[in-house]
């Protein structure tokens, strides 16, 4: 009792002989300590709170402690390093103030801290701005032209498996603030199909791509035992069946079932870029409408009777029509394409509305999405179809379109149809050109056909 009373005179005496400015100086470091004593990492959850290299992803099902793992350096380095900035980007703005936003409020920060108190509301919320001048912004690749023009120390990409591997590079080049020791790009991914970019980045070695358990996650497994949220959560996990089973209990890159493209490989299609000679005659493939506008432009070897995707333009919802033709018109200058063909046989009004703004876009020729499948996939396997790797719309298209199960049955629907575009431009491409002739004796040849 006596020497507890003497401790807390002499931590009077020196708390009065501080500096107002001193005083907060050390209200800092204690709220530091608190912070840093509040989470154990273990696995690659800690590995990463050092890890200097250019490119870290940590993979895992869901619950693994990836995200907290993640938003916790970026808070640890913004409040270590003056002028320290950071990013949280996501494929999309909308998805990320209910997931990665929350995390970084209610566990990283504290729904206490002076950013969250004053701080716009979450939805609307752009940059977080720390004392010492260090800044973490929020962005979505869907509206990402501010942020292309700045520079960053790290940036963290929350569910890295949904961007493309050309965005990753993208963001690469924003990587020179300079404000900490070294730059880097984080990411966590739940794992996906086997020929995704991320795997096949690791394994180039380029990337570090570490596997996190749910026995990394404290919350879940503590002192050699699971809690009782862990095993609510493995009894979750235990549920899934097949490809979910594989890849969220085992952490597995599996392949999904039904995937319709199965004929696609790689190895055989996917080809180094080159332009086409200009005696190879082009045709184009248009998704007019939706979401997303899409254009492929295909050119047929006469030697090797086979067909070559050299291009592509995928382009968001937004701009108007003509600004698409003209956009996809100055991709195709000094370049004859003999036709345009796009849209599904009800689709006569956007052919109409292209038409005017200067593409005169075809109708193709094929009655169902089906029988242009058929032929895409007769195509891959007679290996008279190649992919240039500059179009990775299009190859990772080729990777996950899948059928939809319904009560554990294949059906003839596509599983999120609505999200595939390029794969439409190419059917209507290919449907444009092998129109006419049967699925069981396809010859590649570009036809001339009338407009409707
Ligand atoms: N090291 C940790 N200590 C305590 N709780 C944690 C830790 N890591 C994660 N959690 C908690 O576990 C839950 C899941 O973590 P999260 O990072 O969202 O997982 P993931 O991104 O792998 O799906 C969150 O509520 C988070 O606060
Ligand atoms: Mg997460």
């Amino acid at each position: 009792m006596q020497a507890q009373s003497e401790t807390l005179k002499s931590f009077e005496t020196y708390w009065a002989r501080l500096s107002p400015q001193r005083r907060l100086a050390v209200l800092a470091l204690a709220r530091e300590r608190a912070h840093v004593e509040r989470f154990t990492f273990n696995g690659p959850c800690f590995d990463l709170q050092t890890y200097e290299d250019d490119e870290v992803i940590l993979s895992g099902p869901a619950g693994t402690g990836k995200t907290l793992a993640c938003l916790w350096k970026l808070y640890n380095c913004a409040t270590k390093y003056k002028g320290f900035r950071g990013a949280i980007v996501r494929l999309t703005k909308a998805s990320m103030g209910t997931t990665a936003l929350v995390t970084f409020e209610r566990d990283v920060l504290g729904l206490n801290h002076p950013i969250v108190l004053n701080g716009p509301t979450r939805a609307g919320r752009l940059t977080y701005t720390f004392d010492n001048g260090s800044e973490i912004a929020v962005v979505g690749l869907d509206n990402p032209a501010k942020f292309l023009s700045s520079e960053f120390d790290i940036i963290y990409v929350v569910q890295a498996e949904e961007i493309l591997e050309d965005s990753w590079q993208t963001l690469m080049t924003r990587l020179r603030n300079g404000a900490m020791p070294y730059q880097q790009i984080i990411g966590d991914c739940n794992p996906s199909y086997p020929s995704h970019w991320i795997k096949k980045r690791s394994e180039g070695g380029s990337l570090t791509l570490w596997n996190t358990r749910h026995e990394d996650n404290p919350w879940l497994y503590r002192n050699g035992a699971w809690t009782d949220e862990g095993e609510k959560y493995l009894k979750t996990l235990d549920s899934l069946t097949g490809v979910l089973r594989k890849r969220y209990l085992y952490g597995l890159w599996a392949a999904q079932e039904g995937i319709i493209y199965e004929a696609y490989d790689d190895e055989t299609h996917k080809v180094a870029a080159f332009m086409p000679p200009g005696n190879w005659p082009r045709v184009a493939g248009i998704d007019p409408i939706g979401n997303y506008i899409a254009c492929l432009w295909l050119a047929f070897d006469p030697a090797d009777q086979a067909l070559h995707v050299y291009r592509e333009y995928c382009a968001p919802f937004g701009i108007s029509t003509p600004g698409h033709v003209q956009a996809i018109k100055d991709l195709s200058k000094g370049e004859t394409v003999w036709a345009w063909a796009g849209g599904g046989p009800s689709e006569r009004q956007a052919r109409i509305d292209w038409t005017t703004a200067g593409i005169e876009l075809r109708e193709t020729g094929l009655t169902s999405v089906w029988a242009g499948i058929d032929r895409i996939i007769q195509l891959l396997q007679e290996q008279k179809l190649f992919i240039h790797d500059c179009c990775p719309r299009l190859l990772e298209e080729f990777a996950t379109y899948r059928r939809k199960k319904v009560r554990g049955q294949d059906t003839d629907d596509i599983e999120d149809k609505e999200i595939y575009h390029t794969l439409d431009a190419l059917r209507y491409a290919v449907g444009y050109i092998t129109a006419g002739y049967t699925t069981s004796s396809v010859e590649v040849v570009p036809v001339r056909k009338r407009a409707y």
